[in-house]
């Protein structure tokens, strides 16, 4: 499923707000809780969208990596709403703060983002008519920064010096001068980040691969390897944790954190993994260029990252079974694309 024809999809199914709700009815049945009120419309209309979040389909590595006893799954993240990874997580935080009565359509969800968080927040914010504001370092792609507007969302630009560190900073001192104003999703220390992998990512992986025996994913706010991780390791305590970052703090690996230099997202936990391996950006490059010609995948620097620490995982086992995480595709990437040449 394409996030195009989910798009399709949601619109078809959509409840439209004003001719199946009226305020008056939306008063009569809306559900307070202790100090706020939940949205009917919303609370519907939240879950309807779940149909196109997760459920993303696994390919088998069969060229680009080769060994008798030996499989390779890669874990096709951008097929879902919104292009990527991150729609998990950011469904799951405007779940859980719509089932609250933490957000609605008079409230803004604020998050500090470097892009695909901030894509899936505006995608899912534009479909329920929810405000989105999003800090986002200055020096974001210039497709990043087109596609969030085309989404309506918000955007404060903050130092392209500091990362989303600097974002994140900028954020809180927003969520704090107007707490009325905004939900401040804080997806570094939301629980809800990790628990959309516990819920979906793992289970899905273990359906569709039950002899996993190891897991290989990439630390950004981390949600994806602790929450997956987290669940894979109960589901079967056999199979081994292999998290990643980047080998050096000035990496070109979109997403990831350099969790030694960088501030360390509330959300990780440094026992879930077994082992953590580091890759460069440059060896990104070059699984960018090979899956293209071998696998036919055009994979955004992150995804070939990730590919690349699998591959080095499998490359070391007599037998077993290794699943790693695409976060996103090619699409947003043009500039390393065509430095790359892949065509
Ligand atoms: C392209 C890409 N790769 C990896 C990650 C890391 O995922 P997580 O934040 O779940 O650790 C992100 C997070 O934004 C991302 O956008």
């Amino acid at each position: 499923m394409s996030s195009t024809a989910g798009g399709a999809f949601f619109m078809s199914s959509l409840c439209v707000r004003p001719s199946l709700i009226t305020t008056e009815n939306s008063q009569k049945m809306s559900v307070t809780t202790a100090s706020t009120t939940v949205d009917p419309w919303l609370l519907q209309n939240v879950k309807l969208l779940g149909s196109q979040i997760g459920r993303t389909p696994l390919h088998a590595v069969t060229k680009l990596f080769s060994k008798p006893g030996v499989q390779l799954y890669a874990k096709k993240e951008w097929e879902q709403l919104s292009g990527s990874v991150k729609a998990r997580a950011a469904y799951n935080i405007f779940k859980q703060a719509i089932e609250k009565g933490q957000l609605s359509a008079k409230t803004s969800l604020l998050d500090a983002t470097s892009g695909n968080t901030g894509i899936a927040y505006a995608k899912i914010g534009n479909l329920l008519d929810i405000p989105v504001t999003l800090c986002l370092p200055e020096n974001a792609s210039k497709e990043r920064k087109e596609i969030l507007q085309a989404l309506g969302a918000n955007i404060i630009y903050t130092s392209p010096f500091e990362g989303t560190d600097g974002a994140q900073a900028v954020a809180r001192e927003l969520a704090a001068a107007s707490p009325q104003k905004y939900f401040y999703a804080d997806q570094y220390k939301n629980d809800n980040n990790w628990k959309a992998h516990y819920h979906s990512t793992a289970p899905e992986i273990k359906e569709a691969v039950p002899g996993i025996t190891h897991f290989v994913s990439a630390l950004g706010t981390t949600g994806t390897f602790v929450g997956t991780g987290r669940r894979l390791k109960e589901l079967d305590p056999a199979i081994q944790l292999i998290s990643l970052q980047p080998d050096n703090p000035l990496h070109g690996l979109e997403g990831w954190k350099h969790l030694e230099t960088a501030l360390v997202p509330g959300i990780y936990d440094p026992n879930v993994a077994d082992e953590n391996l580091e890759v460069g950006t440059e060896e990104a490059w070059e699984v960018m260029r090979a899956a293209w010609k071998y696998e036919g995948l055009k994979l955004s620097p992150s995804s070939a990252a990730n590919l690349a620490g699998a591959i080095r995982v499998a490359g070391k086992l007599e037998s077993g079974i290794v699943v790693t995480i695409l976060p996103d595709n090619a699409d947003k990437y043009s500039e390393v694309v065509s430095k790359l040449n892949i065509v």
